[in-house]
């Protein structure tokens, strides 16, 4: 074993050039390792707090020196001598220097870059790639526990299927639209190169189209996707079925659709506020009269917050009319919160949890909220935000966990890349290197 010896935090920029946290973290036998947070626009209200400075001289005051300073003056200081392998004493280390709901103390963005830095240096340490050590984590035999043995097992990792962006719309894309993603997973491809292969030419076929049919097919949104100045919805829609036959693939049978609405974002006092070519104000009910319309329509397969964060009696309703029929996924919802995924397990909202690290804030909850999800039968999608940095942390996590499902955005722009890239390296292992 060896023994966390040296933390240093810094200030680096993301995607978006927004700052976020960077953490180094050193054992005593020469292992190093570093993260960098991810950050996220269409945040939910029960998130852990993004810790930024507010000094408007600087970045308009999304700096993060203060979250930085945390991490250097407190949480370094607190991890010296624990095994770095032991990723769940140091997330209590963590939660007891901020045992607040929403790590308000010392900063979400603070507490997850120390645990993912730890969780690297964990992989260091043993000598294992990250995915491995990330499997050997979650596996309950592997630790001691109820509720990690109640949960129910993975036998070995496995590679997920990807959910791709191509049409991105509301806060990531200037609100051209009101749903915020139409996203394409490749379900017939064989294995994860061919399914990327298909989805670039679907990517391509689509810029085209848009292109021809007059609108600045070239422009992408926050993550990578086009954002399009479309009519509706359901043009947008309409142009991603188009670009599948385009690439010479068959909606619905070798390609599905999926939708991200993330209607918190258009929801008040109790109305969902559409805008008028999708439908005006709707009732919770009319709402979910649109989306079964659409998936009566359309080849989709999964649809994310369809209705609001706090709309749980429209998730009930939503869940029983639509849940054997699609694939409902909680993001704002949940916010990778166990409790929260746990109140929606009782009262039967959802049938699939987002998860994304930074919503909760360390790595061992994040872990538990996939466990609680998967014990439930509910499946799991291992996501990336808008806001990304070259750190692909994230694909082995979908990977060394198990998860069905891996959302990080869409097919261009090296924040994105970065983590497909990370999962044609693991596939070569994991599926055997493909040879013509
Ligand atoms: P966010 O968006 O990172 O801006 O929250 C991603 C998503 O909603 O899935
Ligand atoms: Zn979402």
């Amino acid at each position: 074993m060896t023994v966390i010896a040296k933390v240093h935090a810094r200030e680096v920029l993301d995607s978006r050039g927004r700052p976020t946290v960077e953490v180094e973290m050193l054992d005593d036998a020469g292992h190093c390792a570093s993260a960098m947070v991810p950050s996220g626009a269409s945040t939910g209200r029960f998130e852990a707090l993004e810790l930024r400075d507010g000094d408007l001289a600087r970045y308009d005051g999304a700096g993060v020196l203060r979250a930085v300073d945390n991490v250097n003056r407190v949480i370094g200081p607190a991890l010296m001598g624990l095994d770095p392998a032991d990723q769940f004493s140091i997330d209590d280390r963590l939660l007891a220097l901020d045992p607040t709901d929403r790590k308000t103390q010392l900063g979400g963005n603070a507490l997850l870059g120390a645990s993912l830095a730890a969780l690297r240096l964990g992989a260091a340490a043993r000598h294992v790639w990250l995915y491995e050590h990330i499997f050997a984590t979650y596996e309950p035999t592997t630790a001691a526990g109820s509720e990690r043995a109640a949960a129910q097992t993975i036998d070995r990792p496995r590679m997920p299927l990807p959910m791709i962006n191509m049409i991105s719309g509301g806060l990531h894309a200037g609100g051209n639209l009101d749903f915020q993603d139409v996203l394409v997973q490749p379900v017939g491809a064989p294995d994860l190169a061919t399914g990327l292969e298909w989805t670039v030419r679907i990517y391509r076929r689509l810029g085209k189209l848009l292109a021809e049919a007059g609108y600045e097919g070239t422009l992408v949104g926050d993550e990578g996707g086009f954002g399009p100045r479309l009519k509706s919805n359901r043009e947008a829609i309409e142009f991603v079925v188009r670009a599948i036959a385009a690439a010479g693939l068959r909606p619905g049978l070798d390609v599905t659709l999926a939708l991200d609405v993330a209607a918190t974002h258009f929801y008040s006092d109790g109305m969902y506020r559409l805008r008028a070519t999708s439908g005006g104000a709707l009732t919770s009910d009319e709402l979910v009269d649109e989306i079964e319309r659409l998936i009566s329509e359309y080849p989709i397969t999964s649809v994310e917050d369809a209705l609001a964060e706090e709309d749980w009696s429209g998730w009930q309703m939503l869940t029983a009319r639509l849940g054997n029929k699609v694939q409902l996924v909680g993001d704002d919802l949940f916010t990778t919160n166990p409790a929260r995924i746990r109140w929606g397990i009782e009262t039967g909202a959802a049938n699939a949890v987002l998860v994304k690290v930074n919503q909760i804030g360390t790595v061992s909850e994040s872990l538990r909220a996939l466990r609680l999800a998967h014990s439930a039968g509910y499946r799991r999608i291992v996501s990336a935000r808008s806001g990304e940095t070259e750190d692909s942390t994230l694909a082995d996590l979908a990977v060394g966990v198990g998860a069905e499902q891996i959302k990080i955005g869409s097919i261009a722009r090296s924040e994105r890349l970065a983590k497909y890239n990370r999962l044609l390296k693991i596939a070569e292992r994991l599926e055997g290197v493909k040879t013509a």
